[in-house]
């Protein structure tokens, strides 16, 4: 359960803001009034949906596609997306997962609102401020929610007009849960998807992880730049190739390329990829296989010494107005009444770890520091964080922000931000299950 216990959620069902809960949130809403520039309407219901491998799942979808519809707006549009559940019954719920919106939009069940009950709406409005790849999913029982297909891509566009290049292209990864158990696959399907792209076409690959585990990718015959990660543009990027690019459990990262007049593959380690392999993406020159690229996992690539550095409104050296400690770890503990492994934040696994306590445009520090054995990629909502250093070496390239920071076991990192959105907000491992095992907390204003 994401829900918080003892907190009355509310509801701002049909539009409707509900006044008189008492809760500081209710006032953080979305423009009421204005005309939305962007309508969507998401159902969610249960589908059964066959991969193409010949699997069935049990699938929860929007709109019965996996992953859900594509939502692409343009920053600066207020947009305004309407949920149904059909069928779900423990409820759904939508979060903008990367996307700072006011915090009663920000779709938490039991803390920026109830869950959404079958036959039930709710109405989500808000501001596209920032430009780039987000997506977005359910945030009730999200552990199970998310794993069964409640989620989509949501790609805002720059305001000074669409990316640069020509072709425009979304991959989610995900692993599905099937019968012979998790299984690798690319979008909505659990095998090679092709497209037939014309030498010379520029192509932006926007590359989302929405399953639980750190995805080592590579993408072989072409080079390319990773032009953003977790929406955000790197300042100078340059050119890479066989680089093992690895995308936290949450995370974002948006590939640039020039077509080749040869194929090009998109491999994840997990899964076997090109001839007769079963996941991937292949983007051919003439709809013709030919010979696939070699796939090369090379050197990691790594973002806190890719591109030129710049200036940012805030660094190192800063005067912090908070200096906090967050240590992740984990033991064995009683979890539904069984001895299972609990995931901690400072010995404590949720409800039990520490709320974070901040005030409006305090500036922000903390230290993390994984003890376990894990990766916990911790993500911060409605919030972006910089990245000041990572196992005591500062970031030499380009500004790294992120919203989705894989922690490494044994791995330390100090990050910054500026508390500028009030409310309550969830801090926590998007490792959803290690959520779920108590690896969550909240940051509070004060
Ligand atoms: Cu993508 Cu709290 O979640
Ligand atoms: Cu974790």
């Amino acid at each position: 359960m994401d829900g918080m216990a003892g907190m009355e959620g509310m509801e701002h069902e049909d539009g409707q803001a509900a006044a008189g809960s008492g809760i500081s949130v209710a006032s953080l809403t979305g423009p009421a009034e204005d005309e939305p520039d962007d309508r969507f309407v998401l159902t969610a219901e249960q589908s059964q949906i066959k991969l193409a491998s010949g699997t069935t799942v049990d699938a929860w979808t929007f709109d019965g596609q996996l992953p859900g519809p594509e939502l692409r707006v343009k920053q600066g549009d207020l947009v305004e997306v309407t949920l149904r559940n059909r069928d779900i019954a423990d409820g759904v719920t939508l979060h903008w997962h990367g996307l700072d919106v006011p915090n009663a939009e920000d779709g938490v069940a039991g803390v920026t609102q109830d869950a959404v009950m079958p036959g039930r709406t709710f109405v989500y409005r808000f501001v596209a401020g920032q430009a780039g790849t987000y997506w977005y999913h359910t945030h009730q029982v999200s552990d199970e929610g998310v794993a069964r297909g409640l989620f989509g891509a949501l790609v805002v566009e720059p305001k000074s007009g669409p990316v640069p290049e020509k072709k425009d292209i979304v991959v989610a990864t995900h692993r599905w849960q099937s019968n012979d158990g998790y299984r690798e696959a690319f979008g909505s399907a659990d095998t090679l998807q092709r497209q037939t792209v014309a030498p010379g076409t520029t192509i932006r690959l926007r590359l989302i992880n929405t399953s639980d585990d750190l995805e080592k990718l590579v993408l072989a015959g072409a080079s390319y730049r990773v032009v953003a990660i977790d929406g955000t543009d790197v300042n100078g990027p340059e050119p890479l190739s066989n680089r093992t690019l690895q995308l936290a459990a949450g995370g974002r990262m948006d590939l640039s390329l020039t077509m080749p007049d040869t194929p090009v593959l998109l491999c994840s380690k997990e899964s076997a990829c090109g001839d007769g392999g079963e996941s991937g993406l292949l983007l051919t020159p003439d709809g013709q296989t030919g010979s696939l690229p070699q796939v090369v996992f090379g050197e990691a690539f790594d973002p806190a010494a890719y591109g030129r550095p710049a200036a940012t409104p805030f660094g190192a050296d800063s005067r912090f107005d908070r200096d906090y400690r967050m240590e992740f770890d984990e033991k064995l503990g009683l979890y539904d009444g069984h001895i299972a492994f609990m995931y901690t934040i400072n010995g404590r696994s949720y409800p039990d770890t520490p709320m974070f306590m901040v005030s409006e445009n305090d500036l922000v520090k903390f230290t993390i520091v994984n003890r376990s054995s894990a990766h916990h990629p911790l993500h911060l909502h409605g919030h972006k964080l910089l990245v000041l250093s990572r196992n005591g070496k500062e970031v030499s390239g380009s500004p790294w922000w992120s919203d989705t920071l894989d922690i490494g076991p044994g791995e330390r990192y100090e990050i910054a931000f500026r508390a500028d959105n009030p409310g309550i907000w969830m801090d926590h491992c998007h490792n959803l299950q290690h959520a779920s095992s108590g690896m969550m907390t909240h940051l509070a204003y004060e």
